[in-house]
């Protein structure tokens, strides 16, 4: 049986979330420079896309870019905007095609214009479709989101919209980029590093983990679905007992 047609499709994780890992050294091991993996980058972000929407995973998450990266060389950032931007004018005829809305976490207005032009059209575009949520994590930090987040909860406490004692997780959870999401199933980290890198912090609480060796750009349909497979061995007990949980 292919690693495909093993997976469950009614235990499929509804929320993947994936930091994308290792353009760098993949570009670096063919002796290009780094923006040459970012590139190829870019069709292993097509793949996860075509198959996660294919099995039906609902809500898809790529870490593209962290508020830490502005601290790459300009070259690089450069490099990424303009595939950020080549990628969202190429890839919106498969948005259309398998009904898969854009959405994005971030602070958004840090971006180049050119870039905003195209994620505020793509947004637009593919407002209406249900299929899959595709959520891109650019200029995202999961500390600024949470330090925005209780920023607007303190205003609110302070203007008398609510009492301190009334801030519940729910309360913060409305407050977060991802407030229409639910929380992360399964995290995947690419490249063999065993990190969380800022990213979705608190929408992690009771994901499974799963770190691959791959280096981004070598990433396959093949590797989405071993990484699926694994996640439906695990058992999550949310706090719970095993006895509890069967
Ligand atoms: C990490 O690899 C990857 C990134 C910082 C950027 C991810 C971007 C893409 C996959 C392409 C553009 C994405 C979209 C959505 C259009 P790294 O550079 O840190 O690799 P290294 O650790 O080997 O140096």
């Amino acid at each position: 049986m292919s690693l495909k047609e093993q997976i469950n499709i009614s235990a499929l994780p509804k929320h993947i979330a994936i930091i994308m890992d290792g353009n760098g050294r993949w570009a670096k091991n063919q002796g290009m420079m780094r923006a040459f993996g970012h590139e190829n980058g870019t069709k292993s972000v097509k793949t996860v896309i075509e198959t996660s929407v294919k099995l039906g995973v609902k809500y898809l998450t790529l870490y593209a870019f962290s508020t830490e990266n502005w601290n790459r060389p300009k070259l690089e950032v450069n490099a990424l905007m303009r595939l950020l931007v080549k990628s969202l004018k190429s890839e919106l005829p498969l948005f259309h095609k398998e009904k898969v809305k854009l959405n994005v976490i971030g602070d958004i207005e840090s971006l180049p214009s050119k870039a905003k032009k195209e994620l505020n059209l793509a947004l637009s575009e593919t407002a209406n479709y249900k299929d899959m949520v595709l959520t891109l994590a650019l200029s995202y930090g999961s500390r600024e989101e949470l330090v925005k987040t209780f920023q607007e909860i303190a205003d609110k406490v302070k203007n008398n919209l609510i009492s301190p004692h009334l801030i519940t997780e729910q309360v913060i959870k409305e407050h977060l980029y991802t407030k229409s999401m639910p929380d992360v199933d399964l995290l995947i980290r690419t490249s063999g590093e065993q990190r969380i890198s800022n990213f979705l912090l608190w929408q992690i609480a009771y994901a499974e983990l799963y770190f691959s060796p791959v280096l981004w750009p070598d990433f396959t349909a093949e590797h989405l679905y071993e990484a699926i497979l694994n996640y439906q061995q695990r058992e999550r007990r949310f706090g719970k007992t095993s006895e509890q949980i069967t």
